[in-house]
């Protein structure tokens, strides 16, 4: 890229995934363009089902995909030659579930993947790990394993440790959606903290609000197409499609 223009750190062209097969099958992501330039937060919307979770798996590379691309920083990570390992460190993905190991502390938590899968001495990978848990207000946690946090915490833990391996790209799927009510807030507010220091995301979530504070762009999907995008404004005040005000107001 020359300098000074800044192509979409992520950019989907025309991707297609279904599932099944004969008469079962069906499109779950149907002809998807999208765009996530760097330091920007796309937030996707949308009912149950409408493919949020598997657009996210397919940039991960937990699925691949029937047509189309997916380009991170202009290569094609759908191919199917790409070193996936190497493409899935430049990212991370984290998931309604918090997938902590339960047998683990929570600094070994956040040490495994980089002592183990990449070879960092664990002096290091702990003086990494510490900083993560600093960052998500969880330093006095270290020592603590899983079952003695809250959901909230748990969930601040899984986010710490993604944010271990320095991702360009920060993926979050419906990450306060199993959460109590009551601390859905400590989750959304330390991930507004690392939206204002730049991080790239995409985000799939049902709150509304937050989708408001930290998007700058809003993609609503339905049965697999992208139906509606624009501004969280536009998208979320002023809809203009018949499908985005239902969903909204079903939300509501
Ligand atoms: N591995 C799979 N095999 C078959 N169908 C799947 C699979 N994963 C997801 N689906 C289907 O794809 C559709 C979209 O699912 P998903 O991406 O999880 O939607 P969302 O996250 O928006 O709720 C759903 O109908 C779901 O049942
Ligand atoms: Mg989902």
């Amino acid at each position: 890229m020359s300098a000074g223009v800044s192509a979409p750190l992520l950019s989907l062209r025309g991707v297609r995934k279904t599932f099944g097969t004969g008469a079962e099958q069906r499109a779950v992501l149907d002809g998807i363009d999208l765009d996530v330039a760097e330091h920007r937060c796309v937030v996707l919307i949308g009912a149950s089902g409408s493919g949020k979770s598997t657009l996210l798996r397919v940039v991960d590379l937990l699925e691949d995909v029937d047509d189309g691309q997916v380009l991170l920083d202009g290569q094609d990570v759908a191919d199917p030659w790409v070193d996936a390992d190497a493409v899935r460190a430049r990212l991370a993905l984290v998931f309604q579930q918090y997938n902590l190991f339960p047998h683990l502390r929570v600094l070994d938590n956040l040490t495994l993947a980089p002592r183990v899968a990449h070879g960092r001495p664990r002096a290091e990978a702990e003086a990494e790990a510490r900083q993560m848990l600093e960052r998500v207000g969880l330093a006095h946690k270290a020592r603590a394993y899983p079952d003695q946090l809250s959901g909230g915490e748990q969930q601040r833990a899984a986010i710490a440790r993604a944010l271990v391996g320095r991702p360009e790209l920060l993926l979050l799927d419906e990450v306060t959606s199993a959460l109590d009510p009551a601390l859905v807030g400590e989750v959304l507010d330390l991930l507004l903290s690392l939206r204002s220091e730049g991080t790239t995301m995409l985000v799939a979530t049902h709150e509304m609000g937050f989708a408001r504070d930290v998007a700058d762009e809003v993609v609503f999907l339905h049965d697999g197409r992208i139906h509606e995008r624009g501004t969280p404004q536009q998208v979320l005040d002023d809809p203009q499609r018949e499908r985005t005000r239902e969903f909204l107001r079903r939300l509501r």
